[in-house]
């Protein structure tokens, strides 16, 4: 089966391996991180389309559509607005996490550029911080939101 990650188009044999591991050994895109196994914690976020999944538990077999991860968002020259915004409020404390939760603000503001609190409290809740930089996430997010609405 072939599947398309950031714009590049990879063979895979075993259907059944979780779409991270996938990822991370056989394509060796580490930016998804393993946290739970079990899709509860959202380190392990990627887009399908322009929807967040939980790449830990999802075989690949089950994969449609185009996946991105956090590599496919941009790179050092050329940022996509939600990683800039995470630069300006230095969100990462150890980083862990900080691939997933970006890929969950990114997808959120695709849906929704005019999140309300409540709106980012609920479209973040299932990307869990050890480092409980939460408040610096959702400072970000309403930047990188007031920054794609300046830019429309
Ligand atoms: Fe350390 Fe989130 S920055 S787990």
């Amino acid at each position: 089966m072939d599947i398309t990650v950031n714009n590049k188009t990879y063979t895979v044999e075993d259907l059944e391996m979780p779409l991270l591991w996938v990822l991370r050994d056989e394509l060796n895109i580490h930016g998804p991180k393993y946290g739970c196994g079990m899709g509860l914690c959202g380190a392990c976020t990627v887009h399908i389309g322009k929807t967040a999944i939980r790449s830990c538990s999802l075989p690949v077999g089950q994969v449609y559509g185009n996946i991105t991860t956090i590599e496919g968002l941009g790179d050092p020259s050329a940022m996509h607005i939600v990683q800039k915004a995470w630069i300006e409020y230095q969100v990462a404390q150890c980083g862990y996490c900080q691939p997933g939760q970006i890929m969950s603000a990114v997808a959120l503001l695709t849906q929704n550029p005019s999140p309300t609190d409540e709106d980012i409290n609920l479209a973040m809740s299932g990307n869990l911080c050890r480092c409980g930089t939460y408040p610096r996430i959702k400072a970000a997010i309403k930047t990188a939101a007031k920054n794609i609405n300046n830019k429309a």
